[in-house]
């Protein structure tokens, strides 16, 4: 059984508002994408990272040049990172079997590392109905959606982060399956529609989603920190 990452990477990140997509934004000195698919790259298990980035995209080349091995860029990203996805699960069909586990990371989340990606391979690597890294609700959590605001009990509350990882086949199914792709918000969630319950791994504070701009100074704190996570 092979572990293959895909990271799709054809976002504009608009609420970064740099100028540029977010996944490009110098953090400690170098974009990104390159400290997200570095962790990949470190990674013996994985055996080779695709990464999907939009057909207009401008900077991939400078960012993962054509010899760097390990890596195959896919210019196939879609409206949707959903439909970014399920375009790069489609180019790897030649290359997958139904088995092999696909591990999908947003590239938005460059505080990944081998050991979390080992943790993950170890906990839910031969799992059929696959895993993810998320963390457990530490606040207390409200809600307003009924006019009010209501207190949910947090126990068995999780934050879903990636990268999530599926066999090969049930990935694809549930992407090409998903009655409302627009409402699919992880690819777990796609994968539970099909009646599966992926596994839950812990993760770490420092696999953040860099979103807004001052996630980006938090991203190069955990960036510039030795750690063994
Ligand atoms: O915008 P957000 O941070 O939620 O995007 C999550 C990931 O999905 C990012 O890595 C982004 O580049 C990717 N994406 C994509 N294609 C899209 C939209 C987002 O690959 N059309």
């Amino acid at each position: 059984m092979n572990y293959f990452a895909l990271i799709p990477a054809a976002g504009v990140g608009a609420r970064m508002a740099v100028g540029y997509p977010k996944q490009y934004l110098p953090l400690l000195g170098r974009p990104m994408l390159r400290h997200t698919v570095e962790a990949f790259l470190r990674c013996p298990q994985v055996a080779h990272t695709y990464v999907v980035v939009s057909a207009e995209d401008a900077y991939v080349d400078e960012v993962l040049p054509a010899g760097l091995a390990g890596v195959t860029v896919l210019r196939c990203g879609g409206a949707t990172r959903m439909e970014s996805i399920r375009n790069g699960l489609r180019l790897l069909a030649e290359g997958a079997a139904a088995d092999d586990r696909v591990l999908v990371h947003d590239a938005a989340r460059p505080g990944l590392t081998p050991a979390l990606v080992d943790k993950l391979i170890a906990e839910a690597g031969r799992d059929p109905a696959g895993g993810l890294l998320a963390l457990p609700v530490v606040d207390t959590v409200k809600s307003t959606r009924r006019g009010s605001v209501a207190t949910t009990p947090r126990d068995g509350l999780w934050l879903a982060q990636t990268p999530q990882m599926f066999p090969y086949a049930l990935l694809m199914r549930a992407l090409e399956e998903a009655p409302d792709p627009d409402a699919i918000t992880d690819d777990a969630s796609a994968v539970e529609l099909l009646g599966f319950s992926p596994r839950l791994v812990e993760g770490h504070p420092r696999n953040l989603k860099v979103t807004l701009p001052t996630d980006a100074r938090i991203a190069e704190m955990y960036l510039s920190m030795d750690t063994e996570q």
